[in-house]
């Protein structure tokens, strides 16, 4: 019995380990908010914005500057810093918000 709790214990833990934190995220994009906007959209004509961008967009573009496979002089600076877990957090934050397009009539 006492195994099954440890070993639950064990899985339990990895799994959250693996999951991402978007409360982080968020706490962690105060430094991001500067260039990409508090709601994800840009305030810096160079800076993308960041609001509803795929997760798996956002990770593999900070892994990048991380890795030094995307140089940019801020960003690869700013991935440098920042962990795989963190990363996958920002990526959940900025994947969730949601927007509203309107197109242009021409
Ligand atoms: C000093 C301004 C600045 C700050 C602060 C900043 N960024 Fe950026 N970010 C940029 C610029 C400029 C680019 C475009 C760089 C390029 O051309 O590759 C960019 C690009 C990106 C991209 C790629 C987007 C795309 O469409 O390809 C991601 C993702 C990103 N930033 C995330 C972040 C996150 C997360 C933070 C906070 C941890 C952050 N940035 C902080 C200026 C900034």
């Amino acid at each position: 019995m006492k195994n099954l709790v440890v070993l639950c214990l064990g899985i339990c833990l990895s799994s959250v380990s693996f999951a991402a934190d978007m409360a982080n995220g968020k706490a962690l994009s105060a430094q991001c908010s500067t260039c990409h906007g508090k709601n994800g959209l840009s305030k810096d004509p160079e800076a993308p914005n960041l609001a509803g961008l795929s997760s798996l967009y956002i990770e593999k573009a900070l892994v990048d500057y991380k890795k030094g496979m995307r140089q940019d002089r801020r960003m690869s600076l700013i991935a440098q810093g920042l962990s795989k877990p963190q990363i996958k957090d920002l990526a959940a934050w900025y994947s969730a918000f949601e927007l509203t397009v309107k197109v242009p009539e021409i």
